[in-house]
């Protein structure tokens, strides 16, 4: 778990040989780097309405200190959190709130754009550097001069690609593929991972100086489930930026319904919790979220609440006889689950309804057993697009749970998903 103390780290190294000396930001430069004060709220009023960074937590209110600190420097920055927790949000705060706030800000997703091409796409090739090369092309930094880049995914970078990433962190200097002229350009980098780099480092797939020079500074984004008093002001401004842009009359949750909110796993993080919150909405068709209705999109989270301390107003008899319910209703959402996956491949273009208490408990024989000369279209991409779609769906939309549950990289997964146009 991530501590608050851990997220205010603004630690600068001199590890394994890297001498501080070769960390040209000081902490001059930056100011103090201890965290005096949290954020006053007409600073945090700025976040919400020019970065869409909401929240209350401590650790909200530490990370919009730290972006403050961290804004005006050039110093690279390395976000760490799991999928939807919030790091491109934060990186373009960095960028809104620096000098460079009007010039490019360059998302580059390490893991989606195949290795063979990734270095040519940051770096740029000169014409002919390679089979297609039929003309001089840009890289995304020459692109972002004067700007900012966002390594997301920077643990999928591959070695050879690392080191060049360190020649520009170190000095500005690249040089395109297929090229014998250096260049220079002045890019912030600020990098973002979901993956343990120090295990990374370890096991030789990233190189220890280039995540001492990342590592100077990180901004850790603890999961949803550890800051669940931002869970409240999230479901709301969530609920009302959908009503208002889709002019829905919306009745509001009830205190329950924030509650099992506040104790669910959640995922896919803040993302998970947006898409959730709208297609509730929708669903319900603007009536008051409740217990009830919201058992249907967020069934009891056993694996997650079993861990939960027994509360004191409960009886253990009464508190055990709630876990065994809950583990009941969670294996009922399962085989439904199972049922769903199961009808969805034999009649795949057909609309099946999702989980809820309406879900008939039985099928007749004919729903279940195609007919002879029924219709067995579905290809073998259809099938592979539905147990893709699933496998995020069932991760929260995180692609490495989903990639690792379907036996597949990562890169692979983003292939797949650009290629069947998944909404995620
Ligand atoms: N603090 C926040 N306040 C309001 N909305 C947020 C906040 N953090 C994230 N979001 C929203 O959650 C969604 C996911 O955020 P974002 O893309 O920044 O996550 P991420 O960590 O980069 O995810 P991934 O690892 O999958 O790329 C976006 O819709 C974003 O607007
Ligand atoms: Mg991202």
């Amino acid at each position: 778990m991530h501590s608050a103390a851990q997220i205010s780290t603004i630690s600068y190294c001199s590890l394994e040989g890297i001498a501080l000396n070769q960390i040209k930001i000081t902490r001059k430069d930056m100011g103090s780097n201890s965290i005096k004060q949290l954020p006053q709220p007409a600073k945090k009023a700025e976040f919400e309405d020019k970065f869409g960074l909401f929240g209350d937590s401590q650790a909200i209110l530490q990370v919009i200190e730290i972006i403050e600190q961290v804004a005006p420097t050039n110093i690279a920055v390395l976000l760490i959190g799991e999928s939807g927790t919030g790091k491109e949000v934060v990186a373009r705060a960095i960028q809104g709130k620096s000098q460079r706030k009007d010039r490019p800000f360059i998302v580059v997703n390490c893991a989606a754009i195949p290795e063979g091409i990734l270095e040519s796409e940051l770096f740029g090739h000169e014409k002919g550097a390679f089979t297609g090369a039929i003309g001089i092309r840009k890289g995304y930094f020459e692109l972002a001069d004067g700007g900012t880049i966002f390594l997301d995914e920077i643990g999928e970078m591959p070695l050879n690609t690392q080191s060049k990433l360190l020649r520009i962190l170190e000095g500005g200097q690249f040089m395109r593929v297929g090229g014998s002229e250096t260049r220079t350009v002045d890019v912030r980098v600020i990098a973002a991972t979901n993956r343990n780099l120090e295990e990374a480092v370890r096991k030789e797939e990233f190189r220890h100086d280039l995540f001492f020079r990342l590592n100077a500074v990180k901004i850790v984004l603890p999961p949803l489930r550890e800051r669940k008093s931002d869970i409240r002001k999230l479901s709301n401004k969530f609920a009302q930026d959908f009503c208002r842009e889709n002019k829905i009359e919306f009745q509001g949750f009830t205190e329950q319904a924030f509650e099992i909110l506040e104790n669910h796993h959640w995922p896919g993080n803040i993302r998970e919790l947006k898409n959730q919150i709208e297609s509730m909405i929708v669903l319900e068709k603007g009536q008051r979220i409740n217990e009830q209705n919201i058992r249907k999109y967020i069934p009891v989270d056993f694996y997650a609440e079993r861990n939960m301390p027994i509360p004191l107003k409960k009886s253990p008899e009464q508190a055990e006889r709630e876990l065994i319910y809950s583990a009941l209703l969670d294996l009922k959402h399962e085989i439904v689950e199972l049922r769903q996956i199961i009808l969805e491949r034999i009649f795949p273009s057909r609309q099946l309804p999702t989980w809820s208490s309406h879900f008939p408990a039985t099928y007749s024989e004919e729903e279940v057993i195609p007919k002879e000369n029924g219709d067995h279209s579905q290809t073998m991409d259809d099938m592979e697009k539905n147990l893709i779609l699933e496998a995020l769906r069932r991760n929260g939309g995180s692609k490495r749970k989903a990639a690792k549950q379907l036996n597949i990289s990562e890169r692979t997964l983003y292939r797949k998903i650009k290629e069947y146009d998944l909404p995620y």
